[in-house]
């Protein structure tokens, strides 16, 4: 596979998909932090597939880290990045500097207000604004007709579809499941902080969250034990709980009694990491 071109300067990214739509070509963008995974592959792959070039987007966006958080320490690697696009067949990675998305004098942020209010909006303040400004500017930037995320972030990926709707950028946003390890741990470039037996009991997430799917294919619609379900496994596995939510799959307000088509979602903490994960119920 060819090598794909870095893009390091948002002039660049502009030209590009100036060119791009000029010569009538479909341009699909996928937005990554890097340290990239078997997950995020796949949303390359799926950008392939509709669109005559696939950008992928590496940037460690600073303002969606809270001040506690991981952002000095968040895992890297942009030579196997680099090795992982061009096995995917991606044309164009853009690698911009904090400089280049936040020059000097930027003060511009998107706010998608009721997505963001709950579940990691609310454990982890500010974060939702950060990413729909670093969106929205991609999405700027590069004018994409479809971008691809993953229903890893399930929250983020409705802040994006609504943050596109509601500033009438066209862009499609296409989610794709979950891609998980073979014993069901969700992939993620968080899972490299996890030490020793830590990986082992992060398994009690996507276990919990199973569990409660069993409750509820039994009978169970009452939110309070298929929480408890989830609750439980965390517990045996010594996870301490973020949230855990049972939720309407397009506006996220927590549902009264379950049904099918609800999202359960949780985050928990092994040992310093933090891991979120979530299933359709039914
Ligand atoms: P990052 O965590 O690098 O994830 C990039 C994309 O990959 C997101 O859409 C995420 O949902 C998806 N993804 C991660 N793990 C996945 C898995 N196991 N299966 C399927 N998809 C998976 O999410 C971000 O970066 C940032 O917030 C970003 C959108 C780039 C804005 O900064």
């Amino acid at each position: 596979m060819a090598a794909p071109a870095v893009l390091t300067t948002a002039r660049e990214a502009a030209d590009i998909a100036e060119a791009t739509r000029r010569a009538g070509r479909r341009l699909s963008l996928v937005p990554t932090m890097g340290y990239l995974h078997a997950g995020h592959v796949r949303l390359m792959a799926e950008a392939r597939a509709r669109a005559d070039v696939v950008a992928v987007s590496i940037f460690v966006n600073p303002t969606q880290f809270g001040p506690a958080e991981d952002l000095s320490r968040y895992p890297s690697d942009f030579a196997g990045d680099l090795a992982a696009c061009a096995q995917a067949g991606v044309d164009v990675v853009f690698h911009p500097d904090v400089q280049q998305m936040y020059p000097a004098g930027h003060q511009t942020s998107v706010e998608v207000a009721e997505l963001s209010r709950g579940l990691c909006g609310e454990r982890r303040p500010g974060h939702f604004r950060g990413v729909a400004t670093v969106v929205a500017q991609l999405f700027s930037l590069f004018r994409p007709h479809t971008a691809i995320f993953g229903e890893k972030d399930y929250q983020q990926l409705q802040v994006v579809r609504r943050l596109s709707t509601d500033l009438h950028l066209g862009v499609e946003v296409v989610g794709m499941p979950i891609l998980r390890e073979a014993d069901g741990l969700a992939m993620s470039s968080r899972n490299a902080y996890l030490k020793g037996a830590e990986r082992t009991r992060a398994r009690a997430l996507f276990m919990g969250l199973e569990a409660a799917r069993v409750r509820f294919r039994e009978g169970t619609v009452e939110p309070a034990l298929l929480l408890g379900a989830v609750r439980e496994a965390l517990r045996a596995a010594d996870v301490r709980e973020d949230y855990v939510a049972l939720v309407d799959p397009d506006t996220l307000v927590p549902l009264a009694r379950a049904v099918p088509r609800a999202r359960l979602l949780v985050a928990g903490f092994v040992g310093a990491t933090r891991l979120i994960d979530n299933v359709e119920l039914g």
